[in-house]
């Protein structure tokens, strides 16, 4: 693997998920594997657990880490090309990047969408800046439209909690009050797709996700309809794709309650994390029997893992 920057840096899902589930299981096995190397997390956005099990993971095989807050501990980056930089950046991504490349082995960052420009979202301007100038391996922790370490220990819990062979997978729009990126919904759409399972989405109206990303996924708007006989329930809030950043609604109708749980064929209930509790999830669901988000939030150390292993096999 060179970069890690979305589902199609990864072509065996399969493969991946059950070198993961091994490394879950013999953490140090590969505990040489890094020796003299050393990865650099870098962070436009605030993370929990991003940062820590991305740091867990290069420790286990034995990788150094530096950690860096973009434009907090470090000069503001400018992205765009050919500018007079006589704005609030004081550094070009151009020297950032290569310079980063020459104390790095690998570099991983997370950057957020601005929700203001789709186009410029859609580009993901960062990540490719990253990529073209820094000339190591990118890892993706979350850019404007993606965030496949997520998407990936999404797999690998649906792997372990399964109870048939495939699935019934629910993605719902949830509630909040702010304006949140697609991109955790975008990638658990690409990765889902690529997945042995029944996969179904639901939104209110004015929640369409970006036609590349949603594929070929049922759509409903009917949540209830879409929770019948679910397996697992995934939540998460997005802003409108097409009315581009916009919070359209806040219905609270949409907020996935125990009732709503109970129409599910005893199915285990899915976030990333943060969540916002009694906003998108009521105390009754996140802290019931169903949840299992803290065991999905566990396993980021074990797809941060395997794809820094697999990077590392081929540096
Ligand atoms: N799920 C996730 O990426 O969490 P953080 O934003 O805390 O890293």
């Amino acid at each position: 693997m060179q970069h890690f920057l979305s589902v199609h840096d990864a072509p065996d899902i399969e493969a991946l998920v059950q070198e993961a589930l091994a490394l879950k299981k013999t953490p140090f096995a590969f505990d040489q594997l890094g020796k003299n190397k050393t990865i650099g997390l870098l962070f436009f956005n605030p993370s929990l657990r991003t940062r820590l099990s991305t740091q867990r993971a290069a420790q286990n095989l034995g990788l150094n880490t530096m950690v860096m807050n973009v434009g907090q501990d470090s000069w503001g980056l400018e992205l765009d090309e050919g500018v007079i930089m006589n704005g609030t950046s004081a550094e070009h991504v151009k020297e950032a990047a290569a310079v980063m490349g020459k104390y790095c082995d690998i570099l991983a960052v997370r950057a957020f969408a601005s929700l203001t420009d789709r186009e410029r979202d859609y580009a993901e301007v960062t990540m490719e800046q990253f990529k073209k100038y820094a000339g190591v391996p990118i890892v993706n922790l979350e850019s404007a439209t993606r965030h496949p370490l997520q998407s990936l220990a999404d797999c690998i819990t649906i792997e372990e909690y399964k109870t048939k062979p495939r699935p019934k997978v629910v993605l719902t729009w949830a509630p909040h009050f702010k304006s949140l990126p697609q991109a955790v919904a975008n990638s658990f759409c690409e990765w889902m797709n690529r997945r042995d399972l029944e996969f179904v989405v639901t939104h209110p109206e004015g929640y369409e996700l970006a036609p590349a990303f949603l594929g070929n996924a049922q759509v409903t708007h009917s949540q209830e309809e879409a929770f019948a006989g679910a397996d697992f329930v995934y939540a998460k809030n997005w802003s409108s794709y097409h009315q581009y950043g916009q919070v359209l609604t806040q219905d609270a109708a949409w907020m996935i309650t125990q009732q709503k749980m109970d129409l599910t064929n005893n199915g285990k209930f899915m976030h990333c994390l943060p969540v916002r509790r009694n906003v998108k999830v009521t105390d009754e669901v996140l802290d019931g029997p169903q949840s299992i988000v803290v065991e999905q939030a566990g396993n980021r150390v074990w797809s941060a893992q395997v794809v820094l292993k697999r990077i590392l096999e081929g540096l």
